[in-house]
C-alpha cells in the first residue's frame, strides 16, 4: 500500500502519463502532476475528474527549459515518474523542438531529483527508440534487451529526430544516474495504444486513426522509420500494461528500501 506517498508525475497531462496518474491515485498515492500550463482547461479537465483526484491530485506549472523549475515540486517526494518528452515526428528544428527538452529536460529533472534526499527512485519513461535503431541484424533469433542501444549516428543519418531526442536523452539520463548515484528505472515502451483519458490526439494515438481515415502521412513516415529497422513488424503496446508496469516500478522501490533498511 501507498499509505499516501507523495510522488511526482512531469507531463501529466499527456497520454502515457495521464494513465501513470489515474493508477498511482488508484493504489492511494498524492500525485503532484506537472503541466506547462495549469489554466489550459483542455490539458487537465480529465485529470481533475480522475478518482482520488479532489483529494490526492496537485497540479504545478514546470518547464522542462526552465532550469531548477521542478526543484520545488519533487521536495519531498518518494519517487519521480519523467514521462515529459515532445513525441513529434514532424519538426522545423529538431534540435530546439526535439532534442533539447527530451535531453536537457531529463537532466533538468534528475538533477531536482538528486537536490531532494527523499527521492528514492526515478522512473523514466524511455522508449523502444531509443533501442533497436542501429546497425545489428534483427533476425527471429535476435534477442533485443537491456544492452541494446540505438545508434545516434545511425538515427541522425537518417534524421530520425524523434529517434535521436530519446537515446540521447536516456544515455544522459544513464551517465547523470551513476555519477550521482541515483536510483533509476527506464520504461522503454514501443508504440503505445489504447484509450484516451486526455482530449487531444497524441502521436501514437494518431497514427491508428491515420490508418484508419487514409490520411498516411503521419502513418508513412512511422513505417519509414519502423520498416527500416524492424523488418515490416510495427511493435504496440498498450497503454494500460505501459502505466501499470511504471506504477508498479515503485513498489520494487519500497521493497528494495526495506530490504536496505531505509523505508522511510
Ligand atoms: N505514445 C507512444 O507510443 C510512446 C512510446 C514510447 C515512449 N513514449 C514516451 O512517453 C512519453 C509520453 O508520450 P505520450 O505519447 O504520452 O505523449 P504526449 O501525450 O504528447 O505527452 C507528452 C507530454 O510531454 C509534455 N512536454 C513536451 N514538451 C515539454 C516541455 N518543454 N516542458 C514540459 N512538458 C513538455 C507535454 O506537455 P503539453 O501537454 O504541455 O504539450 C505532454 O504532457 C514521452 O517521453 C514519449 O517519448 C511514448
Amino acid at each position: 500500500m501507498s499509505d499516501g506517498k507523495l510522488v511526482c508525475v512531469t507531463g501529466a497531462s499527456g497520454y502515457i502519463a495521464s494513465w501513470i496518474v489515474k493508477f498511482l491515485l488508484q493504489r492511494g498515492y498524492t500525485v503532484r502532476a506537472t503541466v506547462r500550463n495549469p489554466n489550459d482547461h483542455k490539458k487537465v479537465e480529465h485529470l481533475l475528474k480522475l478518482e482520488g483526484a479532489s483529494e490526492r491530485l496537485q497540479l504545478f506549472k514546470a518547464d522542462l527549459l526552465a532550469e531548477n523549475s521542478f526543484d520545488s515540486i519533487v521536495e519531498g517526494c518518494h519517487a519521480v515518474f519523467h514521462t515529459a518528452s515532445p513525441f513529434l515526428l514532424n519538426v522545423k528544428d529538431p534540435q530546439a523542438d526535439l532534442i533539447d527538452p527530451a535531453v536537457n529536460g531529463t537532466l533538468n529533472v534528475l538533477k531536482s531529483c538528486v537536490k531532494s534526499p527523499s527521492v528514492k527512485r526515478v522512473v523514466l519513461t524511455s522508449s523502444v527508440a531509443a533501442v533497436a535503431y542501429n546497425e545489428r541484424p534483427k533476425s527471429p533469433e535476435v534477442v533485443v534487451d537491456e544492452t541494446w542501444f540505438s545508434n545516434p549516428d545511425y538515427c541522425r543519418e537518417l534524421e530520425l529526430w524523434y529517434l535521436l531526442s530519446k537515446t540521447l536523452a536516456e544515455d544522459a539520463a544513464w551517465k547523470f544516474a551513476k555519477e550521482n548515484n541515483l536510483d533509476l528505472v527506464s520504461v522503454n515502451p514501443a508504440m503505445v495504444v489504447g484509450p484516451l483519458l486526455q482530449a487531444e490526439l497524441n502521436t501514437s494515438a494518431a497514427a491508428i486513426l491515420n490508418l484508419i481515415n487514409g490520411s498516411f502521412s503521419l502513418s508513412i513516415k512511422l513505417l519509414l522509420c519502423c520498416n527500416e529497422i524492424l523488418s515490416f513488424v510495427w511493435i504496440w503496446v498498450t497503454s494500460h500494461d505501459v502505466s501499470q508496469t511504471e506504477s508498479n516500478s515503485i513498489a520494487f522501490s519500497i521493497s528494495s528500501d526495506i530490504e536496505k533498511g531505509n523505508k522511510k
